[in-house]
């Protein structure tokens, strides 16, 4: 079983929305409307809105590949492309999403500790993110890493409200 982290480039645009898309759809289409999927994938996933992202020099996206196939991908922000006003001393995870059939198989803590070795090589004192409250296998995942909840906010998926619980590890 052959492991490998590399860093998305410019022109891995195209399957990194693939990847995106797909993810998304798995973990949300079931407690969700279409009508509502559709329009924060159309939102959140078109190919300007990817690519002004993958430009910003305060966020970083990786695939993880698993015998040389893309199992999935981690978003990490820091500074001003942080999503909450956290302060510079802070790394958000703002996406870890592996691939339906390579779940459970160790990949999405191999992710975490790529997000862990960022955060202490940048000397950050925290790393932080936003997970929906009913993605109830995502909040064990980050309980077993470390994580607690610190807080609460509100996002839109399509025209529904809906509540992220912001969870925290600090370093220090
Ligand atoms: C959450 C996710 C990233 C976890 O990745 P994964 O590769 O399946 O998890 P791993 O195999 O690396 O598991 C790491 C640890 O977490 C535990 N874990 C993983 N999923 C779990 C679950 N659903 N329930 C309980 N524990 C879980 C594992 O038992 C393992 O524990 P161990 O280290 O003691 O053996 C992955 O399931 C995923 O992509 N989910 C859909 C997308 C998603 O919800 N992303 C988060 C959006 S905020």
């Amino acid at each position: 079983m052959t492991i490998i982290i590399k860093k998305c480039r410019r022109e891995d645009l195209q399957i990194l929305q693939e990847i995106s898309i797909e993810t998304f759809n798995d973990t949300f289409k079931d407690q969700n409307s279409p009508e509502n999927m559709k329009a924060y994938l159309e939102i959140a996933f078109n190919s300007k809105q990817l690519e002004e992202e993958m430009s910003n020099i305060s966020s970083e996206f990786f695939f993880i590949f698993l015998n040389e196939e893309i199992a999935g991908y981690l978003k990490v922000n820091m500074n001003d492309a942080q999503s909450e006003k956290v302060g510079n001393e802070s790394l958000e995870i703002e996406r870890i999403y592996i691939r339906y059939k390579f779940k459970r198989k160790g990949l999405g803590k191999y992710l975490f500790n790529k997000a862990m070795e960022i955060t202490l090589r940048q000397g950050k004192q925290m790393i932080w993110l936003g997970v929906w409250e009913k993605n109830a296998s995502a909040i064990d995942f980050y309980k077993k890493m470390g994580f607690v909840q610190t807080g609460v906010h509100s996002f839109y998926m399509g025209d529904e409200e809906q509540f992220d619980y912001i969870m925290t590890k600090s370093l220090i």
